[in-house]
């Protein structure tokens, strides 16, 4: 999707993605990537996810890249944290204590900023593009993310004539084919999240596939 409808979702808090709880999906399969404690982790098109709020009570430090500044300052207003803003070329630096949010476009994002990441979080991140532009996500996700380092990846899958994204539908043959090339991928679980989503079930859509994979990046050849 283009900046222009992120920025008018945000302005108009069409913001139906952002969910008023911590993923369960994250609870649950976070530890199994054994990560190194406190390292920081970075958060790819993280809205204004309380999962960030999550991590950083784990001990971790957060890095997240977000377009919207209304989305990052709700972030740290809503959870009440005093924060400093930078301006760099591009992008601008919001910096509370445990949790900075990078605001701008992750597609211009120096590797360099992530080069000392232990780890990170996409949820809601892959499945916010349209199949276009998946794939120069993908690219963008390998090249921030150095190699060795692991992740957690939590998609949706369904029969995407049925309903309009996003979300849009990320199959396992998708994972296989663009994402394997750059991380060693394992499913940690996939099950049918249909009955929990009216908007889904309103649209008739026959099925909802939630699955969470480990992600971890390979070695630059
Ligand atoms: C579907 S939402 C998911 C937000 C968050 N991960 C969550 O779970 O609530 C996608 C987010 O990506 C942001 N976004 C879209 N394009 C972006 C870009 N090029 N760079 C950085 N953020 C972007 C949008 O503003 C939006 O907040």
């Amino acid at each position: 999707m283009e900046p222009q409808f992120w920025h008018e979702k945000w302005q108009m808090q069409q913001i139906g993605f952002h969910q008023p709880q911590v993923n369960p999906l994250l609870i649950r399969f976070w530890s199994e990537l054994n990560l190194v404690p406190m390292s920081k982790i970075f958060v790819p098109l993280c809205g204004k996810s309380l999962d960030m709020c999550y991590l950083a009570e784990l001990g971790h430090q957060v890095q997240g890249c977000e377009l919207s500044q209304t989305a990052i300052e709700q972030f740290f207003n809503d959870n009440q944290l005093p924060f400093q803003v930078q301006q760099h070329t591009q992008h601008q630096f919001y910096a509370a204590d445990q949790i900075q949010l990078i605001q701008g476009d992750i597609f211009a994002l120096a590797p360099s900023v992530t080069a000392d990441i232990g780890g990170f979080y996409d949820r809601a991140a892959l499945i916010a593009w349209p199949e276009e532009m998946r794939q120069q996500y993908a690219q963008t996700l390998a090249k921030l993310i150095p190699a060795d380092i692991s992740g957690l990846l939590i998609t949706l899958d369904y029969p995407q004539d049925t309903l309009k994204g996003p979300p849009f539908a990320v199959s396992p043959d998708w994972i296989e084919q663009y994402l394997s090339p750059y991380f060693e991928v394992t499913l940690l679980a996939c099950e049918d999240v249909l009955a929990d989503n009216p908007r889904f079930v309103n649209k008739q859509v026959p099925w909802l596939n939630e699955a969470a994979y480990k992600l971890t990046r390979k070695k630059v050849i």
